[in-house]
């Protein structure tokens, strides 16, 4: 099968499969968890930040930070098309009574800093809820993968430390941000108060996120991991695959990205497809199919066992570990020769 649908659809390297048989543990809810505790460090020193937090999704670790910065009444400031926004069921506001601003997310998923500006409430005047946080999505998922250099987030960090808020990012994929711009990703988080990645997209881990923060955040986003359910005790089984990822994982994400180019490129040279080359920069090909072809084009792809059909009219191609250069070929020949036919 070649699974298009998501980089979330990895299944554990060979290498992690034996660092998971391996793997030393204990009870993590007691910070007792041998290889939770050296993943976290690892994740922490990577990033620059003073501590970590292993938690069960991008999801969680989003919602987490959003409670840690925020009370009861606050309004944090995201992009209308990033995922906390759009694809976390309201978590803020059903557990954490917090509401959303959202700002526009251009095409290019970039968000621009007057709109943030004048998004900020004045909490002195009573009418006004109290902006907590503001976040940024890095890479931007429905965007199309577009990636946030660092100088751009500084604009966001000193937007939010100016008025006294925090500053928040979705990094689910800031691996895929930082091997694009080949930039350190200390860098692309630097302004951060707070991160979240994920471990279970292109890095190719079975389960798990971390939020990264001070020892304050941390220690006030372990308690909201309580509270939500997610203390997961002997987690070192998933944590040691979270090691294996930062060490050997990386790297090879360059290899996705340049998939998808081959895709596009690929998918722009076929009749009844719309893509913009350009705006693939790393693993993520968003493109559209004229309508009287959608469904001709899903059975043939689901007759060669490959997956990421949608009906709807905006299709979204995931490149990631275990789709090999020969899979972009195959693809493009089972969308060419119906295309063409
Ligand atoms: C940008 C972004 N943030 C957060 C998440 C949530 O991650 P999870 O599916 O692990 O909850 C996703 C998932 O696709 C994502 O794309």
């Amino acid at each position: 099968m070649i699974d298009f649908r998501s980089d979330t659809v990895t299944h554990p390297s060979p290498q992690m499969r034996e660092a998971i048989s391996k793997a030393q543990i204990g009870d993590d809810v007691f910070g007792d968890d041998p290889s939770i505790n050296s993943l976290e460090e690892m994740a922490a020193d990577k990033l620059g930040k003073e501590r970590a937090l292993f938690v069960a999704s991008g999801t969680m670790g989003n919602l987490v930070s959003i409670l840690a910065h925020s009370n009861r009444g606050d309004e944090i400031i995201v992009g209308n098309k990033s995922h906390i926004f759009k694809y976390e069921a309201g978590g803020a506001s059903a557990l954490g009574g917090v509401a959303y601003h959202t700002v526009e997310n251009k095409d290019d998923g970039k968000i621009c800093p007057e709109d943030v500006l004048n998004a900020i409430r004045d909490s002195s005047d009573n009418h006004n809820p109290k902006t907590s946080m503001i976040a940024l999505e890095n890479t931007q998922n429905m965007c199309g993968g577009r990636v946030i250099d660092e100088a751009e987030s500084k604009i966001f960090s000193d937007i939010a430390h100016e008025n006294d808020l925090k500053f928040h990012i979705d990094g689910a994929r800031i691996f895929n941000a930082a091997v694009k711009l080949d930039v350190d990703i200390k860098n692309l988080v630097d302004g951060a108060d707070s991160v979240s990645f994920c471990l279970s997209k292109g890095l190719a881990c079975p389960v798990g996120s971390i939020v990264c923060g001070d020892s304050e955040f941390i220690e006030s986003a372990r308690k909201w991991r309580k509270m939500l359910g997610g203390g997961m005790r002997q987690a070192g089984f998933l944590a040691s695959a979270g090691i294996v990822a930062l060490d050997s994982m990386v790297n090879r994400l360059s290899e996705d990205h340049d998939n998808a180019y081959k895709l596009a490129i690929g998918l722009s040279s076929l009749p009844h497809v719309n893509i913009d080359v350009d705006a693939v920069e790393t693993n993520l090909v968003f493109f559209e199919i004229d309508f009287e072809y959608r469904e001709i084009l899903t059975n043939a792809l689901n007759e060669n066992n490959i997956k990421g059909a949608s009906n709807k009219p905006r299709w979204r191609f995931a490149t990631h570990y275990g789709i090999e250069s020969s899979d972009i070929d195959i693809t493009l020949d089972v969308m060419s020769s119906v295309l063409h036919g």
